[in-house]
């Protein structure tokens, strides 16, 4: 887009006005992947539980309205939100097929059920489109348990008696299978062992909150997970760690604008990992004393391209990959990419060439792990050569981060950018509008 306009009419749609400098304070909240899922443990006690430090992100109204559905209340204010659950009523097949569809965490409540209804019901989860995005190692881990599925059409009904504990190994450290196996396990009878487990820190904030309701749980080596079920938990107080995913997001803004941007509310030790491959591009950082206040800016004149695999943690996290790389297209020289965790996290590319970015796609494994997805022929490696003069163009969002990725290209082009389907990132950005004007991103 090359006329200047006044804005947008709807709301679903954002110009952005790029080509200025960026520069400014923002605060992240409780992760957007850990926050639901202490909601989530809040279902396995008839107790109280009060969880703070919490962003306006939509995954927790999708969880607020399962559970007064199941019978219990929620009360949220700015900062924090309060859960009890006394009772547990199944829900009915419309209200499990809508809120499924509407978000990937409502599958994660399906050991809760089972330990509190002897039922449950599953129907295709939701979430971003990034790839197929299965259940089916969620599926091997409650039958481990005990429980037995019947599918009928895309519903799929679970009954068990008891749960009893369980071994289980992942083919792949999945982040949401290995939450459902410490749901599963807390309150099983007996003994349980997960190995292959996703020790993500928000994997380890989960398990800090089910310790605090009296469960026992270890982490071992070798990603391995060892739960003692006990008969009953309790009620819990918990501030969910900030938010890494949120805040990788905002320092790829300032290095492909060369801007700078402060980062409040995250550990520095959630981002270490980034923070390496960052300083290796030519970012530059600072941390205060009590490393929670995060400084990005961009070191050199010029980025410097560089080798990227994504991996499980601790390894460069996918949902870093699409700001970061997008910032990488004004790196001078080659950049390789490959993406390990999802098959189909890379389409985003196609639409940072309409800008004028230079990204190929391909289906070879371009890193030094041979991935699942190099021999399935799935497009998931990308060579960016850089650096390019991006321009202003139309753009749809498809997803959470790539919809991050449109932004940031679009306040690095010359010109306007419009970008249809904003209200996504409100899945995982709170006060989306409210931080992109703080940091002096011009939109409308
Ligand atoms: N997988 C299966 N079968 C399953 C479960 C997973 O094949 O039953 C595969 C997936 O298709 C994927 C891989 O295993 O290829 C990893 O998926 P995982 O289960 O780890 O992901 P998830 O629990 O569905 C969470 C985050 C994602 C984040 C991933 C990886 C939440 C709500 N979502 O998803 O976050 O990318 O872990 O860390 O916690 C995001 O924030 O933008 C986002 C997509």
């Amino acid at each position: 887009m090359t006329t200047s306009s006044p804005g947008p009419t709807d709301t679903d749609t954002m110009l952005v006005r790029g080509g200025r400098p960026v520069d400014g304070e923002i605060a992240v909240r409780g992760s957007k992947n850990a926050l639901p899922k202490a909601m989530v443990a809040a279902l396995l006690t008839t107790e109280r539980s009060r969880i703070t430090n919490i962003s306006a992100i939509r995954d927790i109204d999708v969880v607020d309205e399962l559970i007064r559905l199941a019978g219990g209340t929620v009360s949220q204010d700015t900062d924090e939100i309060t859960i009890t659950a006394p009772t547990f009523d199944a829900l009915g097949e419309d209200d499990i097929m809508r809120l499924h569809a509407a978000s990937r965490i409502p599958v994660l409540t399906t050991a809760v059920s089972l330990h509190r209804t002897g039922h449950a019901v599953v129907a295709a989860p939701g979430g971003c489109s990034i790839g197929p995005r299965p259940v089916d190692y969620h599926l091997d881990v409650l039958r481990a348990f005990g429980a037995r599925d019947d599918h009928r059409g895309d519903i799929i009904e679970l009954r068990v008696d008891r749960m009893r504990g369980a071994r289980v190994a992942l083919p792949f450290p999945s982040v949401g299978a290995t939450e459902q196996f410490l749901f599963a396990s807390v309150l099983a009878e007996g003994d349980s062992e997960l190995t292959n487990a996703a020790i993500e820190p928000e994997i380890l904030d989960l398990i800090a909150v089910l310790q605090k309701m009296g469960a026992i749980i270890s982490v071992e080596p070798n990603r391995t997970i060892r739960v003692t079920g006990v008969d009953g938990l309790g009620g819990f107080e918990h501030r969910v760690i900030g938010d890494r995913l949120e805040a990788a997001s905002w320092a790829s803004l300032a290095l492909a604008t060369g801007g700078t941007i402060t980062v409040h509310g995250v550990q520095q030790q959630l981002l270490s990992t980034f923070l390496n491959v960052y300083r290796r591009a030519g970012g530059e950082f600072s941390i205060d004393a009590a490393g929670e206040t995060l400084t990005f800016r961009r070191a050199r004149r010029m980025l410097r391209p560089l080798a990227l695999e994504t991996d499980v943690h601790p390894g460069f996290m996918t949902d870093w990959q699409s700001p970061f790389v997008t910032a990488l297209t004004q790196a001078e020289g080659v950049s390789v990419v490959h993406e390990t965790v999802y098959e189909d996290r890379l389409g985003y590319t196609e639409a940072l060439r309409s800008l004028g970015a230079q990204i190929q796609v391909f289906t070879e494994c371009l890193g030094p792990t041979r991935c699942r997805f190099g021999a399935a022929n799935h497009r998931h490696s990308a060579v960016v050569v850089g650096p390019t003069r991006l321009h202003g163009a139309e753009l749809v969002v498809p997803d959470l981060r790539a919809g991050f990725s449109y932004v940031i290209a679009a306040a690095s082009a010359e010109g306007e950018s419009l970008i249809h389907g904003v209200d996504l990132l409100d899945r995982g950005y709170g006060n989306f509008r409210t931080k992109l004007a703080a940091v002096g991103v011009d939109h409308t």
